[in-house]
């Protein structure tokens, strides 16, 4: 009995542990950005995140603009906040969950652009997610790069990612 209940506590304090570290790593998008209701409204990724579509290096956060071009002329609460960064001529303070470290080298024009690759492959199924990007849904990892680099025949010479 006794062992029992302290291989409980054991097990709540372990899975305690992994929630806080998640907590603690994961991102607060400033605004309640909701996916699911825009992409399900009929919008492509490149309305918003306006890199892909110009086939640059960069995905990019939208610009309060995008957003005001629909939400300048309304009085939801919820997208009240969106006005007041515009009234400022500020841009939504969005924070960054996808990165590589600054000696990789990474450009969605060659994924997306050039082997059009679905944005689901590394991102998740964003037309599903309906809370902002707190985490990596699919983590960057030098692996998995190799590992798709392998299977597709492109390079895995070092310096080609390592710049
Ligand atoms: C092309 C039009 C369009 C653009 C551009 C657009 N939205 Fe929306 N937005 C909508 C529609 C449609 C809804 C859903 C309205 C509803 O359900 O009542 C919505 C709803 C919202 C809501 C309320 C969410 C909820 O749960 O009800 C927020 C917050 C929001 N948008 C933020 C943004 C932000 C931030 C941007 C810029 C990054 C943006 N929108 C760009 C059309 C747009
Ligand atoms: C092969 C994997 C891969 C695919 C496919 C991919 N991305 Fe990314 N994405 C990444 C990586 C890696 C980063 C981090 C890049 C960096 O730090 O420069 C990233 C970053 C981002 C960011 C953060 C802002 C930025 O520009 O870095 C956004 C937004 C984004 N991706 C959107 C998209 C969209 C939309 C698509 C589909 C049209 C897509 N991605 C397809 C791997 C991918
Ligand atoms: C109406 C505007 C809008 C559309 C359309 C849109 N996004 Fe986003 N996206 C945002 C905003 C705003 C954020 C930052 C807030 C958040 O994380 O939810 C974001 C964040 C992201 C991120 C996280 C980037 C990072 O590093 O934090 C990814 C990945 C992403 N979007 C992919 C997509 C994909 C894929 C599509 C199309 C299937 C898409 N988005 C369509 C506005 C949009
Ligand atoms: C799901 C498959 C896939 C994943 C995951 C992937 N790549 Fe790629 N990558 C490709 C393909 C396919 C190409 C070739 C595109 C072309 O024809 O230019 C490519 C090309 C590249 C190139 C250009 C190579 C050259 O010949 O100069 C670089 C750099 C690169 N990827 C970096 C990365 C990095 C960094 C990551 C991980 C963060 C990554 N890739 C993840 C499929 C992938
Ligand atoms: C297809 C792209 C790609 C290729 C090829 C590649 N790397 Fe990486 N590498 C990455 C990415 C993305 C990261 C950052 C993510 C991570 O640490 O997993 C990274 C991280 C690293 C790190 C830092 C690890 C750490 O813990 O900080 C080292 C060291 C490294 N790579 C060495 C190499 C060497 C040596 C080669 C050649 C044998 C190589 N890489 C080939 C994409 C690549």
């Amino acid at each position: 009995m006794r062992r029992a209940a302290l291989a409980g506590a054991f097990l709540a304090a372990v899975v305690g542990a992994l929630w806080l570290a998640r907590r603690l790593q994961a991102a607060e998008q400033p605004i309640a950005f909701n996916h699911k209701k825009h992409i399900g409204a009929g919008l492509e990724c490149g309305v918003c995140h306006e890199g892909i579509a110009e086939g640059r290096v960069h995905a990019q956060f939208p610009r309060t603009e995008v957003c005001m071009t629909c939400h300048s002329s309304e009085d939801n609460p919820k997208t009240q906040a969106i006005r007041d960064y515009a009234a400022q001529k500020r841009e939504i303070p969005w924070q960054r969950v996808y990165s590589v470290p600054k000696h990789v080298y990474f450009s969605h024009e060659r994924h997306v652009g050039i082997a059009q690759l679905d944005c689901a492959v590394c991102h998740g199924d964003m037309a599903e997610k309906a809370t902002p990007v707190a985490y990596q849904a699919v983590p960057i990892k030098m692996a998995r790069c190799i590992a798709c680099h392998q299977s597709r025949g492109v390079t895995r010479d070092c310096l080609a990612c390592h710049r």
